[in-house]
């Protein structure tokens, strides 16, 4: 018995060794990978080749296959182990696909001679699949990689489309990289329109080689282009004539961008640096080096003028204003700002808070509807100066209904005056509803994106005598972290929840007292008929109440602001 289990045990550490040995991959890159350890090797003796592991692609037929898409072809799928393919110099014309099933692929040339080995292609959007649609930019690539852990270099990847202007639909792509962690050295990427479609993953660039007329670098990559050379064979003397680099980043929470470092910029044309493919494209150049080929703007929005930041000011003498979105695609239409307290104005002062508003409004019966409002400051947790307002409302009688007002910390500065939010999505980290204005929200979507503490309201009643507040009915509260629904930012700071639902975000002391014990007998913070898993009162802080029906009553409708007076709907 004894000895039987011990066999079993060790048979069994044994074949965990052996399939881990197996199955275990290198999950990083080194030099090694772009290195044919054996130059001298004898490219007739296939079992040689076999013992070093790597496939020979010669397109005079002395290696294992005469074309680069053959060589992808003998690689096993979800092999976990490098497979070097040593790609003799040539023009190889064809249309080379890895896919995904097949990582850890290094292409490799002679790095010190990349035009000498050359896979072409001439593919373009507008070309007509077998069933006579337009093939679109994506499949003109010459080169497609969706595999991960992908390596080249020594080598030429081409499309010899050249777009035109004024033509449309002349995309051909070069290279398209849609894998995770590639690394590329010393490659030349040929093209006109679209040459590297840098799709999506984080890709490292070392000394390549970039040609192109419009958007020839672009996709929505995590990216880094050092020491590149990045040439423009756009046209001169005909206006705006190219552009380098299109990032597609669509939020402000992706962490996609191309940057490039110590590049060189040359040849032809007058070219923008970068365009907004995306509504939060991100383009950095540092340290590079320009060519007077870089058109004085720099940059191009791509004609959507959201992309481009704005600050908006409605002073107190212009009442009676109403924003308008459409209702039904408030995501659509977006003002975007940037600002955080601690940055500094254009006489060096500090913007403090409240001037860092995205849209400010000081003037009365202000309505809205159908747009999106954002601060897109992330906060730096460990930083100070990181509110970032996205809107703040300084007048009296507003509506805003269909409106999303996005931020993180102190996103909607609800600073004086009455006002009745409908159907609103407010999101933020941190005091998120702030100010000491009299507020109704009704059905609206409180949302954190807190990453630890948070905080949704924060609610500055100074006095007994103010009849500010902020009351939410009906409302959804839903997101992460571990969000308090009020903290007591006044002495006599007024907060109630009625017939809310609270996804299980809440702390369960539920409350804090902004590190002012006086204030916990001042502040009014209630809560009446509320449900979902973070509504349990239990571990609630004592001096918040659970309100009953009289007591909830003028919190529950228009009245509490006053609507009777002046709002129709
Ligand atoms: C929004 O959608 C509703 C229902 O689909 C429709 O009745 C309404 O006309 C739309 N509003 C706008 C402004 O398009
Ligand atoms: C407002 O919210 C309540 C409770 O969730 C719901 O019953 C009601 O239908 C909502 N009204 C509108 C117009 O969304
Ligand atoms: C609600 O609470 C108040 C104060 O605590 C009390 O005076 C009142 O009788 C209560 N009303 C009902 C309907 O329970």
């Amino acid at each position: 018995m004894k000895l039987n289990f011990f066999i079993n045990v060790w048979s069994l550490m044994f074949l965990f060794i052996f399939c881990a040995s197996k199955l275990e991959a290198r999950r990083y890159v080194t030099w090694n990978d772009f290195k044919i350890n054996f130059p001298n090797i004898d490219i007739s003796n296939g079992n040689l080749r076999k013992s070093h592991g790597i496939i020979v692609v010669d397109s005079r037929g002395y290696g294992d296959s005469v074309t680069v898409q053959g060589a992808i072809d003998m690689v096993p799928e979800f092999n976990s182990q490098r497979i070097k393919i040593l790609v003799l110099p040539g023009v190889y014309r064809e249309k080379v696909f890895i896919p995904s099933s097949k990582p850890f692929v290094s292409l490799i040339g002679d790095e010190n001679h990349p035009r000498r080995t050359i896979i072409t292609g001439n593919s373009k959007a507008c070309d007509k699949d077998q069933y006579g649609n337009e093939i679109g930019t994506v499949a003109t690539a010459t080169v497609t990689v969706e595999s991960d852990y992908f390596c080249a270099t020594g080598i030429t990847f081409e499309n010899t489309v050249a777009a035109m202007r004024q033509e449309n639909d002349k995309q051909g792509v070069a290279l398209r990289l849609a894998g995770d962690k590639a690394m590329l050295y010393k490659v030349r990427i040929l093209g006109s329109q679209d040459t590297l479609y840098d799709d999506k993953g984080s890709h490292y660039f070392f000394k390549c080689y970039i040609q192109g007329t419009v958007d020839f670098i672009c996709g929505n990559a995590r990216s880094l282009f050092q020491s590149c050379e990045l040439h423009s064979i756009a046209p001169d003397n005909v206006g705006i004539s190219g552009a380098i680099a299109a990032h597609e980043r669509e939020s402000p929470y992706d962490d996609t961008g191309f940057s490039f470092v110590n590049c060189k910029v040359t040849g032809s044309g007058s070219v923008f640096l970068g365009r907004a493919w995306g509504e939060y494209s991100r383009i950095i150049y540092s340290k590079c080096y320009f060519d007077a080929i870089i058109h004085p703007q720099g940059w191009s929005d791509w004609d959507v003028p959201s992309r481009q930041e704005e600050k908006v000011h409605i002073p107190a003498s212009k009442p009676f204003i109403s924003l308008v979105g459409d209702q039904n695609q408030t995501t659509r239409t977006i003002i975007s700002g940037h600002d955080k307290a601690s940055d500094t104005d254009q006489y060096g002062s500090i913007l403090g808070t409240s001037r860092t508003a995205t849209l400010t409004v000081e003037s009365d019966y202000f309505c809205a509807t159908g747009i999106t409002i954002e601060n897109t400051i992330i906060p730096d947790p460990k930083g100070v100066g990181m509110q970032g307002v996205a809107l703040r409302l300084n007048g009296d009688r507003s509506v805003l209904y269909r409106v999303r007002i996005l931020g993180s910390q102190d996103t909607l500065l609800d600073d004086a005056g009455s006002h009745y939010f409908y159907q609103c999505y407010i999101q933020g980290s941190v005091d998120f509803i702030c100010g000491n204005a009299r507020s109704l929200y009704k059905n609206c979507t409180l949302h954190s994106i807190a990453k630890g503490y948070g905080a949704i309201a924060a609610q500055h009643r100074d006095t007994e005598d103010q009849d500010t507040g902020f009351s939410f009915v009906n409302c959804k509260i839903k997101g992460s972290g571990r969000v308090f629904l009020g903290r007591a930012w006044g002495e006599y700071s007024r907060i109630i929840y009625s017939k809310c639902d609270f996804d299980p975000i809440i702390d369960p002391k539920g409350w804090t007292d902004w590190n002012q014990p006086s204030r916990r007998q001042h502040t009014v913070f209630g809560e009446y008929q509320c449900r979902g898993s973070g509504a349990n009162r239990a571990g609630r802080v004592t001096w918040s109440k659970t309100l009953n029906q009289s007591e909830a009553e003028p919190f529950l409708d228009v009245k509490f602001i006053e609507g009777q007076q002046w709002l129709r709907l």
